[in-house]
Order: C-alpha cells, then sequence, then structure tokens
C-alpha cells in the first residue's frame, strides 16, 4: 500500500514539473538554456595541463549553467586555429584560449571579433598587433617564475661553479620564454655559471628523459639540471637513476609547476626547487564570464600569486591541500 501511495505522489510531482506534460521544460530546452564556452586547449602534455583542464570541467559544469566544449589541440597552434573557427561556426557565447605559442593569433581573433564572440586568453599570454582582440587575459608571470629560480640558484648555489643543462618547454611558449629569460638574466650576471647544454623537450616526460639519457650518453659533465616543467624534470630522474646518478646529490634538480608529485620529491630530496605555476584557472575564468554577462568590464590582464617550494618551507599540509 505505501509502495503504491508513493508511486502515485511521484507521478503527480513529474507531472507537474513538466508542466502536465506540456513539454515547455523538456531537457532539450534546458542545455539551450546553458551559456556555451568553447576552450582551446594546448594538450595533454603534463600533470599541470590535466589539472588545468579538471579545473575547467568543474568550473564549467551543466550544475553551474554551462555547457564546456573542449578542444585538444595536442601543442599544435593550427589546430588551435581550427578549432576556435569551429566555436564560431558552432556560435559559442564565449571562446577561451590556452595558446600554444606567442604569436600567430591576429587573423583568427579578428574572425571572432568579427562574429562578436568574446575571446578569454589562460595560462600563457598572447602577442597580437591590437589589444581589443581578446577581451582579457588571466595566467603567470613566466619571466618572474624563471627570475625567482635565479635567485634561489644565488642563495643556494653560491659556493662552485655551475653546469647548467636547460630543459626548454615548447618554444615560443610564454612558459618557455619568461622562464628562458630568467636564466639568461643568470647567465649573464655569473661569469662561474655555464650553460652546458639546451633543448626543447616539449614539456614531456619522455622528451625529458630522452634529453638527459643523450647527454649522460655524451659523457656531458654537469651538476644542474633546470628543467621548465615537473613532467621533464621526473624524465630526468629517471634518466639519471638509471646511469647510477643521485639526484639532488650528484646534480641538483630546479623544476617549475609545483605539482604534489613533484612536491614529494622536494621531501625526498631529490628535486631542489620548485617554483609554483597555478593551473587553477576554471574559477577565475568563470568568474571573468560571469562579469561579462552582467556587462561589467573585467581586469585587462590578472597574474596569478605564485610562490616557490624548497626543503626549507615544504610541509606534509601544502602537498595535502594542492588541487593538481
Ligand atoms: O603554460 C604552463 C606550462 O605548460 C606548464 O609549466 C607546463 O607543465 C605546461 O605544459
Amino acid at each position: 500500500m505505501k509502495s503504491c501511495r508513493l508511486i502515485l505522489i511521484m507521478a503527480a510531482l513529474c507531472l507537474a514539473l513538466s508542466g502536465c506534460g506540456g513539454g515547455s521544460d523538456t531537457p532539450a530546452q534546458a542545455l539551450e538554456d546553458l551559456t556555451v564556452v568553447g576552450f582551446s586547449q594546448v594538450g595533454a602534455e603534463s600533470d599541470w595541463r590535466n589539472g588545468n583542464t579538471r579545473s575547467m570541467q568543474e568550473a564549467f559544469s551543466a550544475g553551474n549553467g554551462y555547457r564546456l566544449i573542449i578542444d585538444d589541440a595536442q601543442q599544435k597552434q593550427e589546430r588551435q586555429i581550427t578549432a576556435i573557427r569551429n566555436f564560431i561556426n558552432q556560435g559559442v557565447d564565449y571562446i577561451v584560449l590556452a595558446p600554444t605559442t606567442e604569436r600567430g593569433w591576429d587573423t583568427v581573433l579578428a574572425e571572432a571579433r568579427a562574429a562578436g564572440i568574446p575571446v578569454i586568453i589562460v595560462d600563457r599570454m598572447i602577442e597580437v598587433d591590437d589589444p581589443d582582440l581578446f577581451t582579457c587575459w588571466v595566467g603567470s608571470d613566466f619571466r618572474r617564475e624563471g627570475e625567482t629560480a635565479v635567485r634561489w640558484m644565488e642563495e643556494h648555489l653560491g659556493d662552485g661553479p655551475l653546469r647548467i643543462v636547460h630543459l626548454q618547454g615548447n618554444i615560443g611558449s610564454s612558459a618557455q620564454i619568461g622562464r628562458t629569460e630568467g636564466l639568461d638574466a643568470g647567465l649573464a650576471a655569473h661569469e662561474d655559471w655555464e650553460l652546458v647544454f639546451r633543448e626543447s623537450g616539449d614539456f614531456t616526460q619522455a622528451k625529458g628523459q630522452e634529453l638527459t639519457e643523450a647527454i649522460l650518453g655524451q659523457g656531458l659533465r654537469f651538476n644542474v639540471i633546470y628543467s621548465e616543467n615537473d613532467n621533464m624534470v621526473y624524465g630526468a630522474i629517471d634518466a639519471l637513476r638509471a646511469a647510477g646518478l643521485v639526484p639532488g646529490r650528484d646534480v641538483t634538480l630546479i623544476s617549475f609547476d609545483a605539482g604534489s608529485k613533484a612536491l614529494r620529491l622536494i621531501l625526498t630530496g631529490d628535486i631542489s626547487l620548485d617554483v609554483e605555476c597555478n593551473p587553477l584557472h576554471g574559477p577565475r575564468v568563470r568568474a571573468i564570464i560571469e562579469q561579462l554577462r552582467k556587462g561589467v568590464t573585467p581586469q585587462k590582464l590578472t597574474y596569478v600569486d605564485e610562490t616557490y617550494f624548497d626543503a626549507g618551507n615544504l610541509t606534509e599540509e601544502i602537498i595535502a591541500g594542492r588541487g593538481y
């Protein structure tokens, strides 16, 4: 009896919610009510990038009133340009672009502007002739990250000549440009700092390992690896260990991103310094879009606050609280 009454109540509720079966609030219409955001993502090259994608997915959920269309460009700018054109054709409400490289966006962003679609740039920066081609940007100060690393090297590796291996990120990306500029300034300021190797490892673990194996195979002598992200340093650690070297003792490892796995490697002494690069941009971009929807003009450029971690300041609590 009880279950029969429950079924009747549920049926009445369903009818009431669906406007007496008239279909005024069908699932299809509910979907139409969502704000559509096209997100052109760089790729899935690193843990940082995956954390960034997750952050965007969480912020732009259907529960929050959004439909997020993500395009993974596999680190290729041509794919991002195609994705933006597809978003324009689909008539999305907003475009979010995490750019692979800084240059080469003028034409496609002019097309988005002609279609009346606001474009928000996230993470890395772009260089365009007309700054009105994008609505605003939120991301990291990569040059400052590089300078933070150099200052740490000056303070902690002062006693002894440095022979530095430099694993770069994607050439032409702000993350690579800023972190490389920081190191170059350090090299210019210190006669006893020598750059013994520099090549792009594309921000991937496989490439970081491959390059480190190659330089070890050549018998190159070095005592510092300056790796422009965590994944490349993981590859370097594997290569060093396979060659019988002890990371942190035989070679000082400097990295960027400060993901939780890398922070654990600071506690074990493998990595000496990790400069933070925060990927949790989802809520920041959503706040910008909510401003735009209310007719408020967002701040043009927003730099995220970032710090660094080494054995002197890192705690288990910091690692536990890490969102990536
Ligand atoms: O642009 C941010 C950089 O891109 C991160 O340092 C790196 O891990 C990522 O792939």
